[in-house]
């Protein structure tokens, strides 16, 4: 696979010890699944299920590295426009997943969340979502989000909507509306930002997530398919992290 290389800045010094800044909230765009069937010469289907794995990987990852929060992006407003057959592979998989994963994830201390426009879904799977929602609303271990049907335009088009309709109806005053504020109408009310944004598959786009949540992310691409994703990979990503300078906007420390 050609993928362009780019030269990782010096950054600081990584201290091996207790210090090493770990980031709380960890997003990732999991690419890759129809490049990694391709190369096999096997279905896209193929290429998803083995995705499915990867997403196991990566959540025993996340919690043995002390990640508090992980949000994966595994479909998005615009993959509906993809073949109905594979729109329908995709849901099966994913209804798939929260019947058999469930119980584990629990077991494991997970609370998992579903972001996104759940409603294009069906009823019996929306059902699945709620369930998967209540049974694990009492863990601590590790939040989950799943970004389901989730746009990053979508996401802010609907705060403003609701935000314009709280205004109407004169629960809200346009004067006190601050950043804060509008971030209780997204999907992610409740969640921090994530510090860290992840992409497989060697592409440099956001393909629409998380837009207002990353505004200071740092942006990590890996040359891996998502099938091929594991524990290596995840540590690779919390390596570069740990050498990034944040600065916010602030003068350079
Ligand atoms: C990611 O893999 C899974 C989803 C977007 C649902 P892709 O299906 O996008 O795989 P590629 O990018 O075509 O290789
Ligand atoms: C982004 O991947 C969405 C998910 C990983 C769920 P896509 O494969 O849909 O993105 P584009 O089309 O390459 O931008
Ligand atoms: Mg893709």
């Amino acid at each position: 696979m050609q993928v362009e290389r780019l030269e990782e800045p010096a950054g600081k010094a990584v201290p091996e010890t207790a210090q090493r800044a770990v980031p709380r909230h960890v997003a990732v765009i999991m690419d890759g699944n129809g490049r990694w069937a391709a190369a096999r010469r096997l279905p896209r289907l193929a290429g998803h299920r083995a995705g499915a794995q990867a997403v196991r990987r990566c959540i025993q990852a996340a919690i043995q590295n002390k990640v508090g929060w992980l949000t994966l992006y595994a479909f998005s407003s615009e993959n509906w426009r993809r073949p109905a057959e594979e729109v329908t592979d995709l849901t099966g998989l994913l209804r798939h997943y929260l019947r058999h994963e469930l119980a584990e994830l629990h077991r494991e201390g997970v609370r998992l969340r579903v972001i996104g426009e759940r409603e294009r879904f069906d009823r019996d799977m929306c059902r699945e979502f709620e369930r998967a929602e209540r049974i694990t609303a009492g863990n601590t271990r590790l939040n989950l989000m799943v970004a389901l049907s989730y746009g990053g335009r979508s996401d802010i088009l609907r705060a403003t909507v609701a935000i314009a309709e709280a205004v109407r109806d004169g629960r809200l005053d346009p004067a006190q509306l601050d950043e804060q504020q509008f971030g209780r109408f997204l999907y992610t009310d409740g969640i921090p930002d994530p510090d860290l944004m992840v992409r497989t598959s060697g592409e440099f786009r956001l393909s629409n997530f998380l837009l207002w949540q990353a505004a200071y992310a740092e942006l990590v691409f890996l040359d891996v398919l998502w099938p091929d994703f594991g524990p290596t990979h995840f540590a690779e990503a919390l390596d570069t992290y740990a050498r990034r300078e944040r600065r916010f906007g602030a003068r350079p420390g």
